[in-house]
Protein backbone atom coordinates (compact mmCIF):
# COMPACT_ATOMS: atom_id res chain seq x y z
CA UNK A 1 0.00 0.00 0.00
CA UNK A 2 1.27 3.38 -1.01
CA UNK A 3 0.22 6.50 1.13
CA UNK A 4 -1.72 8.99 -0.36
CA UNK A 5 0.68 11.29 0.80
CA UNK A 6 3.42 10.33 -1.74
CA UNK A 7 3.55 13.08 -4.05
CA UNK A 8 5.06 12.43 -7.75
CA UNK A 9 7.45 15.41 -7.37
CA UNK A 10 7.25 16.04 -3.71
CA UNK A 11 5.49 19.33 -4.14
CA UNK A 12 1.82 18.63 -2.43
CA UNK A 13 -0.03 15.71 -1.68
CA UNK A 14 -1.88 13.41 -4.02
CA UNK A 15 -4.63 11.17 -4.20
CA UNK A 16 -4.30 7.32 -5.35
CA UNK A 17 -5.74 6.34 -8.35
CA UNK A 18 -9.35 4.89 -8.50
CA UNK A 19 -10.29 7.93 -5.26
CA UNK A 20 -12.79 10.67 -6.55
CA UNK A 21 -14.18 11.72 -9.72
CA UNK A 22 -11.72 11.37 -12.84
CA UNK A 23 -10.18 8.30 -11.92
CA UNK A 24 -9.38 9.79 -8.49
CA UNK A 25 -7.24 12.69 -10.30
CA UNK A 26 -7.11 15.53 -8.65
CA UNK A 27 -7.56 18.88 -10.77
CA UNK A 28 -3.91 20.29 -11.99
CA UNK A 29 -1.97 17.06 -10.65
CA UNK A 30 0.17 14.95 -12.19
CA UNK A 31 -0.36 11.66 -11.16
CA UNK A 32 2.63 9.03 -11.20
CA UNK A 33 1.23 6.24 -12.96
CA UNK A 34 3.91 4.20 -10.67
CA UNK A 35 1.98 5.71 -7.65
CA UNK A 36 0.33 2.28 -6.83
CA UNK A 37 3.63 -0.40 -7.40
CA UNK A 38 5.90 1.32 -4.84
CA UNK A 39 7.47 -0.43 -2.55
CA UNK A 40 6.79 0.35 1.22
CA UNK A 41 10.86 0.83 1.62
CA UNK A 42 10.07 3.42 -0.96
CA UNK A 43 7.62 5.81 1.15
CA UNK A 44 10.20 7.87 2.60
CA UNK A 45 12.35 8.31 -0.57
CA UNK A 46 10.39 11.50 -0.78
CA UNK A 47 12.07 15.33 -2.32
CA UNK A 48 11.49 18.03 -0.53
CA UNK A 49 10.84 21.74 -1.48
CA UNK A 50 14.70 22.14 0.25
CA UNK A 51 15.41 19.95 -2.98
CA UNK A 52 13.24 22.71 -5.02
CA UNK A 53 15.10 25.31 -3.40
CA UNK A 54 18.11 24.62 -4.03
CA UNK A 55 17.65 24.55 -8.17
CA UNK A 56 17.57 27.91 -7.57
CA UNK A 57 20.11 28.14 -4.91
CA UNK A 58 22.46 26.70 -7.50
CA UNK A 59 22.19 30.15 -9.68
CA UNK A 60 25.39 32.00 -9.87
CA UNK A 61 24.46 35.31 -7.78
CA UNK A 62 23.87 32.64 -4.74
CA UNK A 63 26.49 32.29 -2.66
CA UNK A 64 25.53 28.47 -1.47
CA UNK A 65 27.61 27.34 1.96
CA UNK A 66 25.15 24.58 1.16
CA UNK A 67 26.52 22.02 -0.71
CA UNK A 68 29.51 19.47 0.75
CA UNK A 69 31.38 19.80 -2.37
CA UNK A 70 35.04 19.29 -2.46
CA UNK A 71 37.19 22.21 -4.40
CA UNK A 72 38.37 20.37 -6.52
CA UNK A 73 39.93 22.72 -9.21
CA UNK A 74 42.94 22.73 -6.57
CA UNK A 75 43.88 19.37 -8.03
CA UNK A 76 46.62 18.82 -10.62
CA UNK A 77 44.04 18.60 -12.78
CA UNK A 78 46.68 18.32 -16.24
CA UNK A 79 48.23 15.37 -14.56
CA UNK A 80 45.38 13.66 -13.72
CA UNK A 81 43.90 14.25 -17.17
CA UNK A 82 47.57 12.36 -18.18
CA UNK A 83 46.69 9.51 -15.92
CA UNK A 84 43.89 9.03 -18.03
CA UNK A 85 44.69 9.12 -21.12
CA UNK A 86 47.64 6.71 -20.63
CA UNK A 87 45.68 4.79 -18.08
CA UNK A 88 42.93 4.47 -21.72
CA UNK A 89 46.19 3.62 -24.04
CA UNK A 90 48.03 1.23 -21.99
CA UNK A 91 45.25 -0.59 -20.23
CA UNK A 92 42.42 0.07 -21.75
CA UNK A 93 41.33 -3.29 -22.21
CA UNK A 94 41.53 -3.46 -18.41
CA UNK A 95 40.63 -0.22 -17.76
CA UNK A 96 37.37 -0.68 -19.53
CA UNK A 97 36.65 -4.03 -18.41
CA UNK A 98 34.40 -5.56 -15.66
CA UNK A 99 36.26 -6.14 -12.87
CA UNK A 100 36.64 -7.99 -9.26
CA UNK A 101 33.39 -7.23 -6.45
CA UNK A 102 36.14 -6.47 -3.82
CA UNK A 103 37.86 -4.31 -6.07
CA UNK A 104 41.88 -4.76 -7.54
CA UNK A 105 43.99 -5.89 -5.04
CA UNK A 106 46.85 -3.35 -6.05
CA UNK A 107 43.88 -0.31 -4.25
CA UNK A 108 43.53 -2.36 -1.05
CA UNK A 109 47.39 -3.08 -0.98
CA UNK A 110 47.98 1.04 -1.56
CA UNK A 111 44.72 1.36 0.74
CA UNK A 112 46.23 -0.81 3.67
CA UNK A 113 49.61 0.18 3.11
CA UNK A 114 49.45 4.00 2.71
CA UNK A 115 46.06 5.10 4.05
CA UNK A 116 45.23 3.27 7.16
CA UNK A 117 48.24 3.86 8.94
CA UNK A 118 47.82 7.39 9.32
CA UNK A 119 44.65 6.52 11.23
CA UNK A 120 46.67 4.20 13.19
CA UNK A 121 44.91 1.04 11.40
CA UNK A 122 46.74 -2.30 10.60
CA UNK A 123 44.94 -4.04 8.42
CA UNK A 124 45.39 -6.93 5.43
CA UNK A 125 44.75 -6.34 2.07
CA UNK A 126 42.01 -9.27 2.37
CA UNK A 127 40.01 -7.02 5.13
CA UNK A 128 38.78 -4.22 1.79
CA UNK A 129 36.15 -4.07 0.08
CA UNK A 130 36.58 -1.12 -2.39
CA UNK A 131 32.68 0.61 -2.90
CA UNK A 132 31.52 2.86 -4.78
CA UNK A 133 32.20 5.56 -2.75
CA UNK A 134 31.50 5.61 1.12
CA UNK A 135 28.07 6.12 0.05
CA UNK A 136 27.74 2.64 -1.28
CA UNK A 137 29.67 1.55 1.70
CA UNK A 138 26.96 2.63 4.10
CA UNK A 139 24.61 0.70 1.37
CA UNK A 140 26.00 -2.55 1.63
CA UNK A 141 26.49 -2.38 5.56
CA UNK A 142 23.35 -1.65 5.96
CA UNK A 143 21.77 -3.81 3.94
CA UNK A 144 23.52 -6.95 5.15
CA UNK A 145 23.06 -5.93 9.13
CA UNK A 146 19.78 -4.59 8.77
CA UNK A 147 16.20 -5.94 8.57
CA UNK A 148 13.16 -3.54 8.70
CA UNK A 149 12.16 -2.12 11.84
CA UNK A 150 15.58 -2.74 13.15
CA UNK A 151 17.20 0.14 15.53
CA UNK A 152 20.41 2.43 14.34
CA UNK A 153 21.96 4.54 17.41
CA UNK A 154 23.43 7.54 15.28
CA UNK A 155 24.26 11.14 16.21
CA UNK A 156 22.17 14.00 16.72
CA UNK A 157 22.61 15.44 14.29
CA UNK A 158 23.83 12.87 11.83
CA UNK A 159 24.93 13.19 7.94
CA UNK A 160 21.70 13.34 5.51
CA UNK A 161 23.24 10.70 3.11
CA UNK A 162 23.52 8.06 5.84
CA UNK A 163 20.09 8.71 7.09
CA UNK A 164 18.34 8.09 3.60
CA UNK A 165 20.36 4.70 3.66
CA UNK A 166 19.05 3.69 7.26
CA UNK A 167 15.59 4.90 5.78
CA UNK A 168 15.91 3.26 2.70
CA UNK A 169 16.05 -0.20 4.55
CA UNK A 170 13.15 1.09 7.10
CA UNK A 171 15.47 1.07 10.17
CA UNK A 172 14.53 3.33 12.89
CA UNK A 173 17.47 6.14 13.93
CA UNK A 174 17.52 6.75 17.85
CA UNK A 175 19.54 9.82 17.95
CA UNK A 176 22.46 10.70 20.80
CA UNK A 177 23.05 13.86 21.82
CA UNK A 178 26.81 15.36 21.08
CA UNK A 179 28.72 18.33 22.80
CA UNK A 180 31.42 20.02 21.74
CA UNK A 181 33.64 17.11 21.88
CA UNK A 182 31.61 14.90 19.61
CA UNK A 183 29.18 12.19 20.68
CA UNK A 184 28.16 11.75 24.02
CA UNK A 185 29.11 8.31 25.59
CA UNK A 186 26.95 8.92 28.83
CA UNK A 187 24.06 9.33 27.10
CA UNK A 188 25.19 6.51 24.80
CA UNK A 189 25.02 4.18 27.49
CA UNK A 190 22.35 5.76 28.54
CA UNK A 191 20.24 5.25 25.38
CA UNK A 192 21.63 1.61 25.04
CA UNK A 193 20.25 1.02 28.67
CA UNK A 194 16.38 2.10 27.70
CA UNK A 195 16.49 0.22 24.77
CA UNK A 196 17.73 -3.11 26.68
CA UNK A 197 14.96 -2.25 29.02
CA UNK A 198 12.76 -1.97 26.12
CA UNK A 199 14.16 -5.27 24.84
CA UNK A 200 16.11 -3.45 22.05
CA UNK A 201 19.36 -4.05 20.90
CA UNK A 202 20.72 -1.99 18.08
CA UNK A 203 22.05 -3.30 14.91
CA UNK A 204 25.31 -0.96 15.15
CA UNK A 205 26.39 2.87 16.45
CA UNK A 206 26.49 5.13 13.34
CA UNK A 207 29.41 7.41 14.44
CA UNK A 208 31.61 10.42 12.04
CA UNK A 209 34.42 10.84 15.08
CA UNK A 210 36.55 13.16 12.74
CA UNK A 211 35.34 16.29 11.77
CA UNK A 212 31.56 15.76 11.98
CA UNK A 213 28.99 16.07 9.07
CA UNK A 214 26.93 18.52 9.91
CA UNK A 215 28.24 19.50 13.38
CA UNK A 216 31.86 20.24 12.72
CA UNK A 217 32.24 19.01 15.83
CA UNK A 218 35.83 15.67 16.70
CA UNK A 219 35.70 13.49 19.09
CA UNK A 220 39.23 13.68 21.33
CA UNK A 221 41.39 10.40 22.24
CA UNK A 222 39.14 10.04 25.40
CA UNK A 223 35.79 10.45 24.24
CA UNK A 224 36.97 7.69 21.56
CA UNK A 225 37.48 5.13 24.54
CA UNK A 226 34.63 6.06 26.23
CA UNK A 227 32.64 5.15 23.08
CA UNK A 228 34.22 2.61 22.46
CA UNK A 229 34.07 1.34 25.99
CA UNK A 230 30.32 1.65 26.25
CA UNK A 231 29.46 0.08 22.47
CA UNK A 232 31.73 -2.85 23.77
CA UNK A 233 30.19 -3.26 27.06
CA UNK A 234 26.76 -3.54 25.41
CA UNK A 235 27.95 -5.40 22.68
CA UNK A 236 26.95 -2.87 19.52
CA UNK A 237 29.08 -3.04 17.00
CA UNK A 238 30.15 0.34 15.31
CA UNK A 239 30.30 1.80 12.01
CA UNK A 240 32.83 4.42 11.44
CA UNK A 241 32.72 6.61 9.06
CA UNK A 242 35.80 8.90 8.08
CA UNK A 243 35.84 10.30 4.77
CA UNK A 244 37.55 13.88 6.24
CA UNK A 245 40.19 12.08 8.91
CA UNK A 246 42.89 13.31 6.81
CA UNK A 247 41.52 17.13 6.84
CA UNK A 248 42.37 18.41 10.48
CA UNK A 249 43.99 22.16 10.17
CA UNK A 250 46.80 21.53 12.36
CA UNK A 251 47.97 18.51 10.70
CA UNK A 252 47.52 15.92 12.96
CA UNK A 253 44.93 12.88 12.06
CA UNK A 254 42.95 11.37 14.40
CA UNK A 255 43.09 7.93 15.51
CA UNK A 256 40.12 5.51 13.95
CA UNK A 257 38.33 3.42 16.52
CA UNK A 258 39.34 0.79 14.34
CA UNK A 259 42.77 1.22 15.47
CA UNK A 260 41.45 -0.01 18.58
CA UNK A 261 38.82 -2.75 17.74
CA UNK A 262 39.43 -4.72 14.67
CA UNK A 263 36.56 -6.66 15.77
CA UNK A 264 33.35 -4.65 15.65
CA UNK A 265 34.05 -1.78 14.20
CA UNK A 266 33.50 -1.47 10.57
CA UNK A 267 35.92 1.55 8.95
CA UNK A 268 34.59 3.25 5.82
CA UNK A 269 37.15 5.44 4.07
CA UNK A 270 36.66 7.42 1.03
CA UNK A 271 38.50 9.25 -1.62
CA UNK A 272 36.09 11.73 -2.57
CA UNK A 273 37.40 14.67 0.04
CA UNK A 274 41.41 13.83 -0.12
CA UNK A 275 41.38 13.32 -4.18
CA UNK A 276 37.74 13.42 -6.28
CA UNK A 277 34.32 12.75 -5.24
CA UNK A 278 33.58 12.23 -9.41
CA UNK A 279 35.40 8.67 -9.19
CA UNK A 280 33.48 7.52 -6.61
CA UNK A 281 35.68 5.42 -4.91
CA UNK A 282 35.48 4.61 -1.35
CA UNK A 283 36.18 1.57 0.76
CA UNK A 284 35.34 -0.83 4.35
CA UNK A 285 37.54 -2.55 6.03
CA UNK A 286 35.94 -4.88 7.67
CA UNK A 287 36.36 -8.48 9.82
CA UNK A 288 36.46 -11.81 7.38
CA UNK A 289 33.17 -12.66 7.70
CA UNK A 290 31.68 -9.72 7.31
CA UNK A 291 34.05 -8.80 4.41
CA UNK A 292 32.62 -11.74 2.68
CA UNK A 293 28.88 -10.54 2.43
CA UNK A 294 29.96 -6.94 1.76
CA UNK A 295 31.12 -8.49 -1.85
CA UNK A 296 28.08 -10.16 -2.52
CA UNK A 297 26.43 -7.29 -1.54
CA UNK A 298 28.51 -5.11 -4.13
CA UNK A 299 27.94 -7.86 -6.38
CA UNK A 300 24.01 -7.87 -6.17
CA UNK A 301 23.97 -4.19 -6.23
CA UNK A 302 26.97 -2.79 -9.04
CA UNK A 303 28.74 -5.65 -9.92
CA UNK A 304 32.15 -4.17 -9.45
CA UNK A 305 33.41 -1.00 -8.48
CA UNK A 306 34.27 0.91 -11.78
CA UNK A 307 37.63 -0.79 -13.20
CA UNK A 308 39.05 2.91 -14.72
CA UNK A 309 37.98 4.98 -11.81
CA UNK A 310 40.19 2.69 -9.23
CA UNK A 311 43.00 2.59 -11.79
CA UNK A 312 43.19 6.27 -11.48
CA UNK A 313 43.43 6.36 -8.32
CA UNK A 314 46.02 4.06 -7.66
CA UNK A 315 48.01 5.75 -10.50
CA UNK A 316 47.57 9.16 -8.73
CA UNK A 317 48.56 7.41 -4.99
CA UNK A 318 51.38 6.07 -6.80
CA UNK A 319 52.93 8.73 -8.92
CA UNK A 320 51.33 11.99 -7.60
CA UNK A 321 52.58 13.61 -4.62
CA UNK A 322 48.96 13.36 -3.40
CA UNK A 323 49.99 13.87 0.37
CA UNK A 324 51.58 17.59 -0.06
CA UNK A 325 47.85 17.15 -1.94
CA UNK A 326 46.41 16.99 1.13
CA UNK A 327 48.34 19.58 2.86
CA UNK A 328 46.93 22.01 -0.33
CA UNK A 329 43.68 20.69 0.66
CA UNK A 330 44.36 21.33 4.26
CA UNK A 331 45.06 24.98 4.28
CA UNK A 332 42.70 26.13 1.65
CA UNK A 333 39.81 24.65 3.82
CA UNK A 334 41.25 25.90 6.76
CA UNK A 335 41.87 29.57 5.07
CA UNK A 336 37.90 29.20 4.31
CA UNK A 337 37.48 28.07 7.18
CA UNK A 338 38.78 31.22 9.23
CA UNK A 339 36.86 33.04 6.50
CA UNK A 340 33.69 31.71 7.75
CA UNK A 341 34.19 32.02 11.47
CA UNK A 342 35.50 35.62 11.28
CA UNK A 343 32.54 36.58 8.96
CA UNK A 344 30.23 35.01 11.93
CA UNK A 345 31.79 36.29 14.30
CA UNK A 346 31.45 40.35 13.08
CA UNK A 347 28.07 39.75 11.70
CA UNK A 348 25.73 37.09 13.21
CA UNK A 349 23.15 38.65 16.38
CA UNK A 350 24.84 38.03 19.70
CA UNK A 351 22.05 34.93 20.38
CA UNK A 352 23.71 32.95 17.68
CA UNK A 353 26.06 30.23 18.33
CA UNK A 354 28.39 28.17 16.17
CA UNK A 355 31.37 25.27 16.07
CA UNK A 356 34.74 26.23 15.12
CA UNK A 357 35.57 23.36 13.45
CA UNK A 358 39.45 21.38 13.49
CA UNK A 359 38.94 19.78 10.13
CA UNK A 360 36.27 19.08 7.50
CA UNK A 361 34.24 20.97 5.92
CA UNK A 362 30.92 22.14 8.07
CA UNK A 363 30.16 24.72 11.01
CA UNK A 364 26.67 23.69 12.61
CA UNK A 365 25.02 27.16 13.88
CA UNK A 366 22.33 27.78 16.25
CA UNK A 367 20.05 30.57 15.54
CA UNK A 368 18.37 32.69 18.34
CA UNK A 369 15.61 31.59 20.18
CA UNK A 370 12.51 31.48 18.40
CA UNK A 371 13.90 31.27 14.39
CA UNK A 372 13.09 28.44 12.13
CA UNK A 373 15.94 27.83 9.74
CA UNK A 374 13.65 26.05 7.25
CA UNK A 375 11.24 28.57 6.61
CA UNK A 376 13.91 31.04 6.91
CA UNK A 377 15.27 29.47 3.92
CA UNK A 378 13.36 30.98 1.10
CA UNK A 379 14.13 34.12 2.23
CA UNK A 380 17.47 33.29 2.70
CA UNK A 381 17.81 32.47 -1.05
CA UNK A 382 15.91 35.42 -1.94
CA UNK A 383 18.88 37.36 -0.21
CA UNK A 384 21.18 35.12 -2.05
CA UNK A 385 22.47 32.93 0.17
CA UNK A 386 21.77 29.25 0.75
CA UNK A 387 22.71 26.83 3.58
CA UNK A 388 20.84 23.17 4.76
CA UNK A 389 18.33 23.63 7.45
CA UNK A 390 19.20 21.68 10.38
CA UNK A 391 16.39 19.26 10.60
CA UNK A 392 17.54 17.63 7.25
CA UNK A 393 19.89 16.05 9.64
CA UNK A 394 17.28 14.24 11.89
CA UNK A 395 15.44 11.37 11.18
CA UNK A 396 11.61 10.89 11.43
CA UNK A 397 9.61 12.53 14.15
CA UNK A 398 13.55 13.80 16.12
CA UNK A 399 13.57 16.14 12.70
CA UNK A 400 12.32 19.02 15.16
CA UNK A 401 15.30 18.63 17.17
CA UNK A 402 16.82 20.61 13.91
CA UNK A 403 14.39 23.49 13.74
CA UNK A 404 16.87 26.24 15.26
CA UNK A 405 19.70 24.84 13.37
CA UNK A 406 21.37 25.22 9.85
CA UNK A 407 24.76 23.92 8.48
CA UNK A 408 27.53 26.14 6.92
CA UNK A 409 29.95 24.90 4.21
CA UNK A 410 32.70 26.95 3.93
CA UNK A 411 34.57 23.86 0.95
CA UNK A 412 33.74 25.38 -2.35
CA UNK A 413 33.25 29.32 -2.18
CA UNK A 414 36.32 31.53 -1.69
CA UNK A 415 37.15 33.67 1.18
CA UNK A 416 35.35 36.37 -0.37
CA UNK A 417 32.24 34.49 -1.32
CA UNK A 418 31.97 33.31 2.46
CA UNK A 419 32.58 36.55 3.82
CA UNK A 420 28.98 37.87 1.48
CA UNK A 421 27.45 35.43 2.21
CA UNK A 422 27.74 35.36 5.59
CA UNK A 423 26.86 39.27 5.56
CA UNK A 424 23.94 38.30 3.76
CA UNK A 425 22.88 35.24 5.87
CA UNK A 426 23.08 38.15 8.66
CA UNK A 427 20.38 40.42 7.13
CA UNK A 428 18.25 37.67 7.15
CA UNK A 429 18.42 36.68 10.66
CA UNK A 430 18.36 39.94 11.80
CA UNK A 431 14.99 40.42 9.90
CA UNK A 432 14.04 37.29 10.82
CA UNK A 433 14.17 38.52 14.86
CA UNK A 434 12.76 41.04 14.34
CA UNK A 435 9.42 39.74 13.02
CA UNK A 436 9.96 37.52 15.97
CA UNK A 437 10.30 40.57 18.69
CA UNK A 438 7.92 42.17 16.89
CA UNK A 439 5.06 39.36 16.08
CA UNK A 440 6.41 36.10 18.80
CA UNK A 441 7.49 33.09 17.03
CA UNK A 442 5.16 30.05 16.64
CA UNK A 443 8.23 27.83 16.80
CA UNK A 444 9.03 29.48 20.33
CA UNK A 445 5.29 28.68 21.53
CA UNK A 446 4.94 25.14 20.62
CA UNK A 447 8.21 23.37 20.98
CA UNK A 448 10.35 25.71 23.27
CA UNK A 449 12.64 23.71 25.35
CA UNK A 450 14.04 20.84 23.37
CA UNK A 451 15.69 22.31 20.01
CA UNK A 452 16.93 24.83 22.65
CA UNK A 453 18.26 22.18 24.85
CA UNK A 454 19.88 19.97 22.07
CA UNK A 455 21.14 22.43 19.90
CA UNK A 456 22.86 24.53 22.72
CA UNK A 457 24.72 21.03 23.71
CA UNK A 458 26.47 20.68 20.38
CA UNK A 459 27.38 24.40 20.29
CA UNK A 460 28.36 24.48 24.08
CA UNK A 461 25.82 26.35 25.80
CA UNK A 462 24.57 29.66 24.55
CA UNK A 463 27.04 32.26 25.04
CA UNK A 464 26.67 35.74 23.16
CA UNK A 465 28.51 36.06 21.29
CA UNK A 466 30.52 33.60 20.06
CA UNK A 467 31.66 30.03 19.19
CA UNK A 468 31.04 27.36 21.62
CA UNK A 469 33.78 24.81 20.67
CA UNK A 470 36.84 26.75 19.81
C1 LIG B 1 30.00 11.74 6.60
C2 LIG B 1 29.93 11.35 5.16
N1 LIG B 1 29.89 10.06 4.83
C3 LIG B 1 29.84 9.66 3.55
C4 LIG B 1 29.80 10.59 2.52
C5 LIG B 1 29.72 10.08 1.10
O1 LIG B 1 30.93 10.25 0.46
P1 LIG B 1 31.37 9.50 -0.86
O2 LIG B 1 31.55 10.54 -1.89
O3 LIG B 1 32.63 8.78 -0.50
O4 LIG B 1 30.28 8.53 -1.22
C6 LIG B 1 29.83 11.95 2.81
C7 LIG B 1 29.76 12.95 1.73
O5 LIG B 1 29.58 14.11 1.94
C8 LIG B 1 29.90 12.34 4.16
O6 LIG B 1 29.95 13.63 4.51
Amino acid sequence: MVSSEMTDDGSGPVRSPGTGASGGMPHGTRLDPFLEAYAERARSMTSSEIRALFAVASRPEVVSLAGGMPFVSALPLDAVADTFRRLIAERGAQALQYGSGQGMEVLREQIVAALMPLVGVHAHPDDVVVTVGSQQGLDIVTRILCDPGDIIVAEAPSYVGALSVFAAYQAEVVHVPMDGDGLDPDALAETFRQLAAAGRRPKFLYTVPSFHNPAGVTQGPDRRRAVLDTCQAFGVPIVEDDPYGLLGFDGEVPRALRADDAESVLYLGSFSKTFSPGLRVGWVVAPHGVREKLVLATEASVLCPPQLSQLAVSAYLAEQPWWDQVKVFRELYRERRDALISAVQSHFPAETTWTTPSGGFYSWVTLPEGLDSSSMLPRAVTARVAYVPGSAFYAGNAKRLGKRSLRLSYCFPDPDRIREGVRRLAGVIESELELVHTFGSPVAHTDPALSARDNARIAGQSQAPGPATE
